[in-house]
């Protein structure tokens, strides 16, 4: 396998700046990225089991990911991705890349993804409904990562009107051929993240149609296009473990994730290779080290214990990433909000100071940790302690 020297990433923006609007990047630094590349044999050639193979081939290379940070539009960006990554997520997506916008517009490219040499592995995903333009998109960052990824699942109304996410699965042919391009034109795998039809045959049609169109790898988010709210419907594990059962390539699940009892049960119950998780991170950065929120410790369990952990040390360690990997304050602002939520509501009015902050800056941040801390509010991150090693080796990594 060859090595290349990558073209260089550079960032460019002051956040000090008073004139600086606040979805600008956080910080002044240039951020040059130098890295090996890591690319694999093209697929093109292969057909079948051979395809199958190289699948598995890049799977273990990468080693086993089970741990996975899930796309997240404006909150998995770099430093977040770092974040869980120290705390066991053993690989990563990136937010959703607009595909069209990406290949014509480089301030989209630089604010909107960024990565470094620790970042990997590193699913980059776009939407996309042009075959040509996604490839376009996809070849300007894979040497930056180990999949391309196209999203299949948004169901949200933006991509109803832009034709995207979950709502190709009215235009099959489509996806295939977005799939076929990727597959049959760039040196990393292709990668789908789906949702499921509510006919369980639908799924497993459409599961192996994106298998045959050359995807590598499959994300699998148990809930329907009509499933919008995650907290009111549960994922069906039972739909992934037949989509599982239907495919040869690696299969990961997504969906109902809160706690690392969940994961152990996902990967029994549906017997893929990995789970992702979305928004238990974004309260829980430390998920996949084992750490849990109050809202999951039942009185009655034993064995479990104060991890010496919390959401404000978390958020801390999240700030001085920012301060190395410039994003945009959007996001920064949405991270402090998930991560303190549930301090903000013992004092209100620390949120409401946060909300009339039109811009940001990392001195009112911290001073806004230490003015919780100053109220005597402590909320930990509890651990089972069977599960103390684990946190332990996460925190020294
Ligand atoms: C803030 C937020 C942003 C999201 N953005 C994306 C995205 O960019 N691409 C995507 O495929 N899914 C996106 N999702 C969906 C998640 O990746 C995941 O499929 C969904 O939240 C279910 O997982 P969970 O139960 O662990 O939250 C997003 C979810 C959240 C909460």
């Amino acid at each position: 396998m060859a090595a290349q020297t990558q073209t260089q990433i550079q960032v460019q923006t002051n956040c000090n700046e008073p004139e600086y609007l606040d979805d600008l990047l956080c910080s002044g630094e240039e951020l040059e990225q130098k890295q090996e590349s890591c690319l694999v044999s093209p697929v093109r050639c292969l057909t079948g089991e051979s395809r199958v193979e190289s699948a598995w081939a890049h799977w273990a290379k990468l080693g086993r990911p089970k741990f996975i940070v899930a796309p997240m539009v404006d909150n998995s960006e770099l430093p977040f991705r770092m974040l869980c990554r120290k705390y066991g997520a053993q690989a990563a997506y990136t937010p959703m890349l607009h595909s069209r916008i990406f290949t014509e517009t480089e301030k989209y490219r630089k604010e909107e993804f960024t990565t470094c040499k620790e970042d990997r592995p590193l699913f980059v995903q776009f939407c996309a409904n042009d075959p040509d333009i996604l490839l376009e998109a996809a070849r300007k960052v894979e040497r930056y990562c180990d999949y391309v990824d196209i999203n299949l699942g948004c169901p949200q109304r933006i991509a109803r009107r832009g034709n995207y996410g979950a709502f190709l699965m009215d235009k099959l042919p489509l996806v295939k051929h977005l799939v076929e391009k990727l597959a049959l034109n760039l040196q990393v795998p292709v990668s789908c993240k789906i949702r499921i039809f509510p006919n369980l045959e639908d799924t497993i049609r459409y599961a192996r149609m994106l298998e045959e169109a050359g995807c590598s790898l499959l994300a699998v988010h148990g809930r329907t296009r009509d499933e919008k709210d995650g907290k009111k419907f549960r994922a069906d594990w039972k739909a992934i473990r037949a989509v599982k059962n239907a495919v040869k390539i690696p299969v990961l699940a997504n969906g109902n994730i809160r706690h690392m009892e969940d994961v152990h049960d996902c990967l029994e119950e549906t017997g893929v290779e990995g789970v992702l998780s979305a928004e238990t991170l974004l309260e829980n950065p430390a998920l996949f080290a084992g750490f849990r929120t109050p809202e999951w410790v039942a009185e009655s369990e034993v064995g479990i214990i104060d991890g010496r952990l919390d959401q404000a040390d978390l958020l801390v360690e999240y700030l001085k990433l920012c301060e190395n990997y410039p994003v945009p304050w959007r996001m920064i602002r949405s991270h402090v909000h998930k991560l303190l939520g549930d301090w903000f509501s013992l004092h209100p009015y620390i949120r409401e100071d946060l909300n009339k902050q039109s811009r940001l800056t990392f001195e009112f941040l911290y001073e806004l940790v230490d003015r919780l801390r100053d109220t005597g509010t402590r909320i930990p991150l509890y651990l089972n302690d069977t599960q103390t090693g684990v946190a332990a080796n996460s925190s020294t990594s």
